[in-house]
């Protein structure tokens, strides 16, 4: 499939990350860090390394996973983790997780050093369907939900299936909701759509 052009930067669909190879080599970047989860560290970075097996060296920055600690305490530590590394104005942040990773480590990238570049590899349907584009970026203060954020593009979103095959039922459905949703919202053939293939 063709990629979307969104807003200056490309959504690619099962491009088996192919297109990165080409951001990475054309851009230079000092360094290059995978900002994870303990469940996509431990799930998804694997299939990350199969998609680029000639991918150079990476740092990986790991973080508990949950929405509880999409939070100011975390993105500190974070930032420092940048710090400790020598992350200067010219590395890159890939963000390879569901919505909690691309929120919060596309704030992160978005205001360390007034900004550096940062790729979403979303890894839950919902981040695929909605967070992982569109720029938004935030984090929770006292459990109140994106209240502080910037609106940043990624240099680009991939978007791979082979990342859901190991994501629980609940969490299809979370995304499969969100989906229904925004057929509701602004698209009926979109929404009888996803009905048809609820029923099959
Ligand atoms: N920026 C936006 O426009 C926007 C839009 C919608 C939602 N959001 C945000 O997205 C967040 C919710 O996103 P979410 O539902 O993806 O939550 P999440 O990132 O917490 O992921 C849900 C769970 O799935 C696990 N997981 C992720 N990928 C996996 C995989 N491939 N296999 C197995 N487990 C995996 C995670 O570790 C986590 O435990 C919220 O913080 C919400 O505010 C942002």
């Amino acid at each position: 499939m063709e990629p979307i052009k969104s807003a200056g930067h490309s959504i690619y669909f099962e491009s088996g990350l192919s297109p990165l190879k080409d951001i990475l080599e054309k851009n230079k970047y000092s360094k290059v860090f995978v900002f994870a989860d303990t469940n996509t560290a431990e799930l998804c970075i694997p299939v990350f390394r199969s998609l680029l097996d000639d991918i150079e060296d990476f740092d990986i920055i790991e973080t508990d996973s949950g929405e509880e600690n999409k939070n100011i305490d975390f993105c500190i530590g974070i930032w420092k983790t940048l710090l400790d590394f020598g992350a200067d104005r010219k590395c890159l942040m890939i963000n390879l997780g569901g919505g909690v990773i691309t929120d919060m480590g596309g704030f992160v990238a978005s205001t360390y050093k007034r900004g550096i570049d940062f790729i979403n590899i979303p890894t839950t349907l919902l981040s695929q369907v909605d967070a992982s584009v569109g720029g938004k970026t935030g984090i929770d203060i006292d459990h109140v939900k994106n209240m502080v954020g910037t609106f940043s593009l990624p240099q680009a979103v991939f978007i791979e299936n082979t990342f859901l095959t190991t994501l629980s039922k609940r969490e299809m459905l979370s995304g499969f909701a969100e989906m229904i949703k925004h057929g509701l919202i602004v698209d009926a053939a979109y929404y009888i759509a996803l009905w048809k293939l609820k029923m099959r």
